[in-house]
């Protein structure tokens, strides 16, 4: 019988591994192999090569397992799901800047259970079990608690497709005048884990899928903050929010009337 520190273990370890393998492997300027939704959507050889080694390590050890991976979607249909982002952040691995992430979340029934992202340049593996905390390299992660909206550091991050870019600009620029600054890091997985540990205050996207969010969440929620979407949904692709209580809902009433597409 697994316990939740066992697939956070197993996620640590092959997050790890890909890391590791990465490092070694990534070029001093890395090509890009294809685009995907957009000319700014890009895919590199090691995002697809990072995939493979960690559903190789998966398949040798829990093949009955299903795995939702950016690169190589949905396989199997196990009670347990493994959500992989082989590279977050690849635009900045491509370009050597420091934001890059190899991000695993472990799903049993439904809800995310165990996380772990590896944010490799920096030598940080952040991991979580649900309900036994949030860590990074032994200490326990607590987010950022009272902070009001107008003196709240908000990471944010932007789709590749056009219009999506064109709504998340729009809305910007009505959240910039209201907080005390905005942070653009590039890696949606590394912006939840820096809420986890108090480096911003909050995090917001339009857009986001769920293995940019899934193990970062947890990470998030485990350190104190609350995760979650429009209207007190759930984080989704339409909005994927992050903050302590408080903070939370105060970025959720901003953002919640601005987006032109909602009610579309
Ligand atoms: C992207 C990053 C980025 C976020 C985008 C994601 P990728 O992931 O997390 O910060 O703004 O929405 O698609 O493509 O580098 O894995």
């Amino acid at each position: 019988m697994e316990t939740l520190g066992t697939f956070a273990h197993l996620a640590e370890e092959i997050a790890r591994e890909a890391g590791e393998m990465l490092l070694a492997k990534r070029p001093a300027r890395p090509e890009v192999l294809a685009t995907k939704s957009s000319p700014t959507d890009v895919v590199t050889a090691l995002d697809k090569a990072s995939e493979e080694l960690i559903r190789a390590r998966l398949k040798a050890v829990r093949p009955d397992d299903a795995i939702l991976g950016e690169e190589g979607g949905s396989t199997g249909d196990g009670r347990v799901r493994w959500i992989v982002d082989p590279i977050d952040g690849t635009v900045n691995f491509l370009y050597g800047l420091p934001d890059w992430a190899v991000s695993i979340a472990v799903e049993v029934d439904g809800e995310v259970v165990a996380g772990v992202v590896n944010v490799v340049p920096r030598g940080e593996v952040f991991t979580a079990a649900r309900g036994e905390g949030a860590w990074l390299s032994g200490e326990r992660l607590r987010c950022n608690t009272g902070v009001p909206l107008n003196r709240a550091l908000i990471a944010t991050g932007f789709g590749y497709e056009t219009g999506r870019r064109r709504v998340q600009a729009e809305v910007l620029a009505h959240v910039v005048p209201r907080v005390r600054d905005i942070r653009r890091a590039g890696s949606a997985a590394a912006d939840l884990c820096s809420v986890a540990a108090g480096r911003v205050d909050g995090y917001y996207e339009r857009g986001p899928q769920v293995w940019d969010y899934a193990a970062g969440g947890l990470i998030a929620t485990e350190a104190g903050a609350r995760l979650g979407g429009l209207n007190g949904g759930p984080a989704s692709p339409e909005l994927t929010l992050c903050a302590a209580p408080g903070l939370f809902e105060e970025l959720h009433d901003l953002l919640a009337p601005l987006d032109p597409e909602r009610d579309a």
